[in-house]
């Protein structure tokens, strides 16, 4: 099907990436599929033959960016002739496909999240300007099954996707019409997939989903077992070779089982981090957003995990401004902020989605609302992110090595915490796990003290 002859010149590809990190995933899978049909990565659009931009579509924020990019872009087509070939991938291609192709005329392909395999039949079809240039049809379990099992990992952490799509119709969100129903991968592409990243040096693995905690693959063919949970598949991974720390990322408190919430005591390579949106912390606007649960319970479960692992850091997600939040439904969050104690946690403006049914719900809060409580409730968020980094002063932590630091003699690694850690140290270092005495912390970043090389755990 495609000609892989050495002869070819190489063609360079550049992937700009927006949004969540199934999206960076994604880019990956983009170039290892580029990879056989010669496009090597380039570093920047103006080195590149083939641009993608890997969209999002989450707030509106988001979308209008793709839209400014594009404009650019479409001027560097011009100067050099036309010799660029331009493509929209993500959310943004699936919601708003045509769309792109009237608004601006210079893009080439629009490929949805679910026909990244078919990317070299659809650059070949535009180089020849014939058939369809836009894929945006679901079809998430040929994709799947299509793309290579095996990855060309980068650098010793990497993220690993194992399910996608969201069943939850959470009433502002745009991800289960762009992303479409929750799937789930077997359980024996998974394992290949991790081990083939642990050959290659990677020793922290992030299970990836929109729902990741709904996870429901495949057991393994051979042990004719109903389909396993996050739980059964993170005990699994944890046996695998090399693998030494795993994270999933993200998750809902609906699915928050109480074997997943073991395996956070019992699994040693699981890292203390949950990331667990709550969106608000107002049972009335919990449920206008159809989030399923109480502000309660997710206290509750936070409880349970804490129980579980009690140096666990909680990471979380709020929307300020859902339609008919009052102040004293927002006083619920701020409250909830509070009780919970929060290590980061991300917090945005209500953004009305078209064709999401909170875009038509009454009592739109206005936009100078929406703004004095975002300042209000980042302000007590950053106050509990720089208490929680400083918490670690004087400890020793394990960091895996991830490169070099800011400056020269300075390495760069994470913290099981997800906290970024530079110490002394040098690029040589990484992918190795070893121990920083934590002598400074400011809101982003720890500074410490390399202690130990503990390579023994190999
Ligand atoms: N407006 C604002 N924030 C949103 N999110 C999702 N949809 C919207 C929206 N319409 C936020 C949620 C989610 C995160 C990925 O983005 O907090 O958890
Ligand atoms: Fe969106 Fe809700 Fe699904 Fe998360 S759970 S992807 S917020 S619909």
């Amino acid at each position: 099907m495609t000609d892989m002859s050495a002869s070819r010149p190489a063609k360079r590809v550049f992937i700009k990436t927006y949004g969540c990190q199934m999206n960076v995933y994604d880019s990956e899978r983009m170039h290892d599929v580029l990879r056989p049909i010669g496009y090597a990565p380039a570093e920047s659009a103006e080195e590149a033959d083939l641009v993608i931009l890997n969209t999002c579509h989450i707030r509106e924020k988001a979308t209008e960016k793709v839209y400014s990019e594009l404009g650019q872009l479409k001027l560097m087509k011009q100067e050099r002739g036309g010799n660029l070939t331009i493509a929209v991938a993500g959310c943004v291609a699936q919601a708003e496909g045509a769309e792109i192709m009237r608004r601006q005329p210079a893009v080439d392909l629009v490929l949805g999240p679910q026909a990244y395999h078919k990317l070299p039949e659809m650059i070949a079809r535009a180089s020849r300007a014939v058939g369809d240039r836009l894929e945006t049809e679901f079809e998430t379990l040929e994709k799947f099954d299509a793309l290579p099992k095996t990855r060309e990992a980068d650098g010793p952490a990497a993220f690993l996707s194992i399910q996608e799509g969201c069943d939850k119709f959470c009433t502002f969100c745009v991800v289960p019409y762009t992303r479409g129903a929750e799937l789930s991968r077997p359980v024996d592409d998974i394992v290949l997939e991790a081990r083939s990243l642990a050959a290659q040096g990677v020793r922290e693995i992030t299970l990836l989903g929109q729902n990741v905690n709904a996870y429901h693959g495949a057991a393994p063919a051979l042990s004719n077992e109903a389909d396993w949970t996050l739980g059964q598949l993170v005990r699994h991974i944890a046996k695998i070779g090399g693998v030494d720390r795993i994270r999933y990322t993200t998750s809902h408190p609906r699915d928050m089982d109480d074997d997943l919430i073991a395996a956070h005591g019992e699994v040693p390579e699981m890292m203390p981090f949950l990331h667990l949106p709550v969106q608000s912390g107002s049972d009335r606007i919990l449920k206008a957003m159809n989030r399923g649960h109480t502000a309660d319970a997710y206290r509750e479960i936070i409880r349970k995990v804490r129980a579980a692992r009690p140096d666990i850091a909680i990471a979380s997600d709020f929307i300020v401004g859902f339609p008919g939040e009052s102040d004293e439904d927002f006083e619920a969050t701020m409250q909830l902020v509070r009780d919970v104690n929060f290590a980061i946690a991300y917090s945005f403006k209500y953004s009305a989605r078209p064709g999401t049914p909170a875009a038509d719900m009454a009592l739109q809060v206005p936009e100078e609302v929406k703004d004095a409580r975002l300042q209000a409730l980042q302000a007590l968020l950053r106050d509990q992110q720089e208490a929680f980094n400083r918490s670690k002063i004087g400890e020793t932590v394990s960091v895996l090595v991830t490169g070099k630091g800011r400056n020269p003699g300075q390495a760069h690694g994470r913290s099981p915490w997800l906290q970024a850690v530079h110490f002394d140290g040098d690029a040589k270092m990484a992918g190795m796990i070893v121990d920083v005495r934590v002598v400074d912390a400011s809101l982003n970043s720890l500074t410490g003290e390399l202690v130990n090389v503990h390579e023994a755990a190999l």
